[in-house]
């Protein structure tokens, strides 16, 4: 018998050659040089390949699971078992990106000690090189608990999605007097042990001010184009959503577009016979 390709799929694949990781002080060195660098999240093997090779330094496994894969409306309701397998699934395909797993809601806000018990599942069972976790001041203990710990995390302030319905909806934070707040929690935070601070739907010259007060990286996402980092939904940046996108999202591909496209070719060519071809069967 001739062995085929292997069917479905063949697992983490990559180049022979060792690659360098990523790791947080390298991140810390882009700021110094003013080097920009760019985040994006992962939620399964080929798109952390992908990524990976394309160069994006840092891959997050966002609790934007949520709504982006698992189905559900908000990012609130995921859970740690449910965001587990898809962290273990990016690490183990990134070669050289910085994996980061993202606490959801619930797990991390009782205490330190509940943060540091989450954070250690995400590193141990999900093999992730960092956590994320959202909240200014409330959450610094939290912050330092798990820094102490030997677990890198990187902070997440202004919109903060598991806050939603605390916040009043999708709505711009830190405008005015507020700006000043948010400058200080990402002193504190970065006063904790955070490795980087991701600022969401902040007004670029807050996120500027920011950036400038902090000495690890700003990671920003609607926070202008001062930010030492860039992060996007990868399904916003490829355009595989439907409906309206915020305002804060560059499509750089159509691939809703393109997969509907590819399904109708599909179903086209099976309903007419017409694949599979001589050169898809075995014989
Ligand atoms: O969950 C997520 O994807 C995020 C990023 C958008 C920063 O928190």
């Amino acid at each position: 018998m001739t062995e085929s390709t292997a069917p479905y799929g063949s697992g983490p694949t990559g180049p022979a050659a060792p690659v360098k990781r990523v790791r947080i002080h390298h991140l810390r060195a882009m700021k110094d040089r003013g080097e920009r660098f760019a985040m994006l999240t992962s939620y399964d093997q080929l798109t952390a390949e992908i990524f990976d090779d394309a160069g994006i330094p840092v891959l997050l496994i966002g609790d934007s699971a949520a709504n982006n894969v698992l189905g559900y409306e908000t990012t609130l309701p995921v859970t740690v078992d449910e965001l587990l397998p898809l962290v273990r699934a990016v690490s183990r395909a990134a070669r050289r990106a910085l994996v980061v797993a993202d606490l959801p809601f619930g797990s991390y806000q009782s205490s330190p000690a509940q943060a540091l018990a989450t954070s250690v599942r995400f590193m141990k069972e999900g093999g992730a090189h960092a956590v994320k976790l959202e909240g200014g001041l409330p959450v610094v203990p939290q912050v330092a608990a798990v820094v102490e710990a030997g677990v890198p995390v990187m902070a997440h302030i202004g919109f903060t999605p598991q806050s939603e319905h605390g916040l009043g909806g999708y709505r711009v934070q830190g405008r005015g007097e507020a700006g000043d707040d948010l400058v200080r929690a990402a002193l504190a935070l970065e006063h904790a042990g955070a490795f980087a601070v991701v600022l969401e739907m902040v007004p670029a010259d807050v996120a500027k001010r920011v950036t400038a007060e902090l000495a690890v990286p700003t990671i920003g996402i609607g926070a202008g184009v001062d930010c030492d980092g860039q992060v996007l939904v990868w399904q916003d940046m490829a355009g595989l959503r439907r409906g309206p996108l915020p305002r804060f999202v560059k499509q750089y591909v159509d691939l809703r577009g393109a997969l509907t496209e590819a399904a109708q070719s599909f179903r086209d060519d099976v309903a007419a016979r017409t694949f599979p071809g001589e050169e898809h069967a075995y014989h």
